[in-house]
């Protein structure tokens, strides 16, 4: 029987995670830990062997119910940990999503392969953006409403809400993760921020900040000024956990490598999962943040994005 099998990137959000969903900009970049997933016809549904129960695994629901696919059985091998903040579950959707097209052989349209990738995380999360799948599918830099800063990818809508995504070309920066150890699930922090937003009038304030703060670094980004990159991405840190999506590990993980690099900030969804630092002192960021308690890893920008795996 015929193995269908594809890859795809994790990312890193620079600026602008939960903001996006509101329609502000964001900016995430494609690095180098991969996801490989492989899709098979089988007689049951299975992930990694095992029988599997669609209503706790959505993203597969999704695909299967778009498709009308007959049982598959679907494999998923990741170096990235998964609800880290490094998009496991986006890689595993653009991996997934260009597996079933090799398999149905349909259009390999990198657009059509990410435009399913976003559909299946939304159906998962029951609210997302584009950010995470665009970036795992595309590789490179992905930018969303940033104005004409970079190079038009299309339009995106779900629900009544446009996000115009472009690729940015990224220069070559040295970025540390560090995972705080705690799994946090993206939809749960997601919902946080309505809740808050709904509760709190001045939220939307937060939020407007955090879209001028993040169009501000990616106009520095374009310019390779890592200074004013690196301040933004601090204040970056402080908006987000005004909005509660920051934690104890993550501040101190961010305060301790702020002395050794240009800036830090929670990348991702937040409540735990991990930082990035912006540095040209990877190992003296790397000390800090074992010091504090974190595991840290010295990440490259890849423009790999979803590919065929043989
Ligand atoms: C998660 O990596 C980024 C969020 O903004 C969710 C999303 O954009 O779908 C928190």
């Amino acid at each position: 029987m015929t193995i269908y099998s594809a890859s795809a990137p994790a990312k890193a959000i620079l600026l602008g995670e939960h903001a996006v969903i509101y329609g502000k900009p964001a900016i995430a970049i494609a690095i180098d830990k991969r996801v490989v997933t492989t899709v098979q016809n089988s007689y049951e549904m299975t992930l990694n062997g095992k029988h599997i129960d669609m209503e706790y695994h959505p993203h597969i629901e999704y695909f299967s119910e778009k498709y009308n696919e007959k049982p598959i059985a679907v494999t998923s091998a990741t170096q990235i940990p998964p609800s880290s903040g490094l998009g496991s579950s986006a890689a595993f959707c653009a991996s997934l999503s260009l597996a079933i097209r090799m398999k149905r052989e349909d259009s390999k349209e990198t657009f059509d392969v990410a435009n399913d990738a976003f559909c299946a995380e939304f159906h998962a999360q029951g609210r997302a953006s584009p950010i995470d799948t665009f970036t795992s599918t595309f590789g490179g830099g992905i930018a969303i409403n940033a104005n004409g800063i970079g190079k038009k990818l299309g339009d995106v809508e779900k629900n009544g809400n446009i996000w115009h995504v472009e690729s940015v070309k990224v220069p070559k920066m040295t970025l540390v993760v560090g995972y705080t150890g705690i799994k946090a699930s993206t939809s749960e922090l997601v919902n946080r921020v309505k809740q808050f937003k709904e509760k709190n009038s001045f939220a939307n304030e937060i939020i407007d900040e955090l879209g001028t703060n993040t169009e501000t670094g990616i106009r520095a980004l374009t310019e390779e000024d890592f200074v004013t990159l690196g301040k933004v991405m601090s204040k970056n840190h402080r908006l987000l956990s005004v909005l509660g999506v920051s934690c104890n590990e993550l501040n101190k993980l961010v305060e301790a490598s702020e002395k050794y690099s240009y800036g830090a900030k929670l990348t991702g969804a937040g409540g735990g999962g991990s930082m990035i630092a912006l540095t040209d002192q990877p190992e003296m960021v790397c000390k800090a943040i074992r010091l504090h308690g974190g595991e840290p890893f010295v990440v490259e920008t890849t423009s790999v994005g979803a590919k065929e795996e043989s």
